[in-house]
């Protein structure tokens, strides 16, 4: 659906980050319609972008949530994701979170270490319960991503190897306090090769039946991790009926849920961050458009040096080469470099596309600058779904200890 950017502009003022809601629900619908031949469950990766409404949109969809802190499976129960339907993943969960966790009582925990499962079973104990877990394996293959988003190899912290993983099924199934339910794996992220994730599953989905022949330990769920990747410039994609069809070819001879935690496939399109020109400027011969909006508010950019699409509304002529950059005081503060733009004026809007995943949830508050408002825009219908921060929301939790 066409957004009306210079609408929103005037309603709810700039920068601000606008989703399509629609679109969202498209995304989910064709990737949980991809594995109907299996019992499946899509359980959205809520990192990418957590907003209270945008998970509360796609667990009305049927999502559920993979969390990768307490805090975010406390935004997916907040809004009604079911707790059979919640997933909590991550190399260092705290005590603390592992207690919650099994006091929600949520589907599983995916451990990622063996010190790690045997805190899990120290804490079930302590509660007089028995932990649902899953163990995310490092396949050791290459996802052919980003080096900062990959996640499979072994130099990589995430998972552990099949000999450990084997030790710790092991150890699961011995205890009285672990259920061992699950298998995970999510080799990284913006993926657009399927060879890798072939790989991986291929390993993971051995390991499965290894596991049930020789140790008698039945898995029913089968994890594959988030990854898909989305367009952001002009990439090749995975096709989505491809992937689901490669992971469900790796199960034969199995009876197993397959779990998928997308992320940036469900909300990436979705979003966009709309900023404002302020002013251009020539240092040199090097052209500045200087926008409303910074690197605290998409990271993106800086981070990665990740390219997202950039348009100056209504205006398309006059085009030379410039660096869109935002106010805060760092030379890595930018949006783009050597883009060829039109020719700006104060004021002029700036769409900055695929904003979506790893956007807003990615945003500091550096500089004092507030966080931006988010909106969504359902059904022709744009709504606010966070308040633009106010200086007073920055001070709020220091003012008190003033001298
Ligand atoms: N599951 C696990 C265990 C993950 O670590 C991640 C992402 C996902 C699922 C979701 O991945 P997705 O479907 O969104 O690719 N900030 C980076 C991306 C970091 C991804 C971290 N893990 C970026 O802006 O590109």
């Amino acid at each position: 659906m066409k957004i009306n950017f210079k609408e929103l502009a005037n309603k709810y003022q700039t920068p601000y980050y606008v989703y399509d809601f629609d679109d969202i629900t498209k995304q989910y619908n064709e990737l949980k319609d991809a594995f109907k031949a299996r019992k499946s469950l899509i359980s959205y990766a809520v990192k990418a972008n957590s907003n209270l409404s945008v998970v509360q949109h796609l667990a009305k969809q049927g999502a559920g949530a993979d969390c990768v802190s307490i805090g975010e499976v406390k935004r997916a129960l907040k809004v009604g994701v079911p707790k059979y339907k919640i997933i909590f993943s991550g190399v260092g969960k705290t005590d603390d979170e592992i207690r919650q966790a099994l006091e929600f009582d949520i589907l599983m925990i995916n451990v990622e270490s063996e010190a790690e499962l045997r805190r899990v079973a120290l804490m079930a104990k302590e509660l007089n319960k028995e932990a649902r877990i899953s163990i995310r394996v490092n396949p050791n293959v290459d996802p052919k991503t980003h080096p900062y988003i990959s996640t499979g190899l072994h130099e990589n912290k995430f998972g552990v190897d099949l000999d450990t993983a084997k030790r710790m099924y092991i150890f699961a199934k011995k205890s009285e306090n672990l259920d061992p339910v699950g298998i995970h794996c999510h080799i990284g992220s913006q993926l657009t090769e399927l060879e890798p994730i072939k790989e991986a599953v291929n390993i993971i989905a051995d390991l499965v039946r290894n596991l049930k022949s020789a140790l008698k330990i039945e898995l029913k769920f089968f994890d594959v991790g988030g990854g898909l990747g989305i367009v952001y410039d002009n990439e090749t994609l995975i096709d989505t009926y491809k992937y689901a069809q490669t992971v469900l070819d790796s199960l034969f001879g199995l009876d197993i849920t397959v779990v998928c935690e997308p992320g940036r496939f469900i909300v990436g399109n979705s979003g966009t961050f709309v900023t404002k020109v302020l002013y251009e400027k020539v240092n040199g011969d090097k052209r500045f458009v200087i926008v409303d909006g910074a690197m605290n508010d998409l990271l993106r950019p800086a981070l990665y040096d990740a390219y997202h699409k950039i348009e100056v509304l209504d205006k398309s002529d006059d085009k030379s080469e410039c660096n869109v950059v935002g106010p805060v005081c760092e030379s890595g503060d930018f949006f783009a470099k050597n883009i060829e733009l039109p020719k700006t004026e104060h004021n002029d809007l700036i769409s900055i596309a695929s904003a979506g995943a790893y956007g807003f949830t990615m945003a500091s508050n550096y500089n004092t600058r507030g966080k931006v408002a988010e909106i969504a825009v359902e059904n022709g219908q744009d709504r606010l779904i966070r308040k633009r921060e106010t200086f007073e929301d920055l001070i709020a939790l220091e003012e008190e200890y003033l001298q």
